[in-house]
């Protein structure tokens, strides 16, 4: 069994992040979202790994490398230009040959990994078997309708049908970014055309699949899924990591400081005068000074808080953060900084990236 992780795409919902990286290597607990995948991949028992990239291939291939620090063998496939998951399957065709293989999106958190449902998978093989979750608004989602019965078992339910992003849903059933395909699929991929947003959509070839009398299973989890694919959903995909976290104080932290909870302080990092509360994790080169740091914040390697307060957020490498009262539910980018000025004026200073969004307290 091959696996095809898909990490090209355009990430407008993760503007303006993705004008400058990757979506999938914005960090969770401080390591990047693709890393989660890798491991997972490597867990269920899978060598043989195509990554679909697009634009920042290169940053891509920096972080992963040739996949075995995971135990995994990859290989890049360059998608010139993001034309759907049905179109990544297209062009990863000479590398999947054909082989079985899972479809990971690249942008997808899944704390119980892969290794039953490919275990599954390999037991009893079926044209395109499907994971999916309940989900409260599915018309954001590809919804699947399934027969009722075999949910939990190896065999899995029938599905019936399937939609992208419907209006008026089906059911509250979910495509989590996972799948599992025989080479029947590539007959599907190559007979579809693209949808109305003009992309080939997964949804709509294993619709053709269902449509040409081919067997689509799908089976249900109850785990918390995330795809990593928004802000929102970063921030609880990070709260749900440090939930796990094992702390542990390699850093220095002086006498004036307070560490409550599952703390991780990289080797390299200083706190001074300052209360951390976990689950939190400060990465290496990191100097928090007079601040408050948690609960649920991730801060990367090389940032500088001082006099602030940060809670349930995250901040990426060298991000600085001075004089501020309290931030919360944020996600602050490489680099970035806020400061505070003196209340002179009614007025605020902003300098930020395009499609950054910035919320003002009144
Ligand atoms: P999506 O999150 O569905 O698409 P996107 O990355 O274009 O994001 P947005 O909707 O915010 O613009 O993609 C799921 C995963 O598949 C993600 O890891 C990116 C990857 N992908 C590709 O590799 N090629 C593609 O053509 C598309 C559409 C996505």
């Amino acid at each position: 069994m091959k696996a095809l992780l898909l990490a090209g795409g355009t990430g407008s919902r993760l503007r303006p992040f993705t004008h400058t990286g990757a979506k999938q290597l914005l960090p969770i607990a401080n390591r990047p979202v693709l890393f989660y995948a890798l491991e997972a991949l490597a867990a269920a028992g899978v060598t043989e790994t195509g990554v679909v990239v697009g634009d920042h291939e290169r940053e891509i291939r920096r972080a992963a490398g040739d996949g075995s620090a995971f135990g995994l063998r990859l290989t890049y496939l360059h998608q010139d230009r993001p034309l759907g998951l049905a179109h990544a399957v297209r062009i990863a065709r000479d590398f999947l040959g054909d082989d079985d293989f899972l479809l990971y999106l690249g942008d997808t958190y899944l704390p119980e990994g892969v290794t039953g449902f490919l275990d599954r998978a390999r037991a009893q093989p079926v044209d395109a078997r499907l994971l999916l979750t309940r989900v409260a608004d599915p018309t954001a989602f590809g919804v699947a309708e399934v027969a009722a019965g075999g949910d939990g078992t190896a065999a899995g339910s029938t599905v019936l049908r399937l939609e992208e992003k419907p209006e008026h849903p089906r059911s509250d059933l979910a495509l989590v970014g996972v799948y599992a395909f025989t080479p029947a699929v590539h007959e599907a991929v190559r007979a579809i055309a693209p949808s109305a947003r003009g992309e080939l959509e997964i949804t709509h070839a294993v619709q053709w699949m269902i449509d040409h009398g081919l067997t689509v299973r799908a089976e249900t989890t109850a785990a918390t899924w995330r795809d990593t694919g928004s802000v929102e959903d970063m921030l609880e995909a990070n709260r749900h990591v440090l939930d796990t976290l094992v702390g542990g104080i390699e850093g220095k932290v002086d006498a004036g400081s307070t560490v409550r909870g599952r703390v991780l302080l990289a080797e390299g990092a200083v706190v001074r005068g300052s209360h951390i509360t976990g689950p939190a994790i400060i990465g290496a080169g990191t100097v928090v000074t007079g601040s408050s740091i948690g609960p649920y914040t991730a801060v990367a390697e090389d940032c500088r808080i001082e006099d602030s307060a940060i809670a349930h957020s995250v901040l990426l490498r060298g991000a600085r953060i001075e004089g501020a009262p309290l931030i919360q539910d944020s996600l602050i980018g490489r680099g970035a900084s806020v400061l505070a000025t003196p209340r002179l004026s009614r007025s605020h200073r902003l300098v930020i990236g395009d499609h950054s969004e910035v919320h003002l307290t009144s």
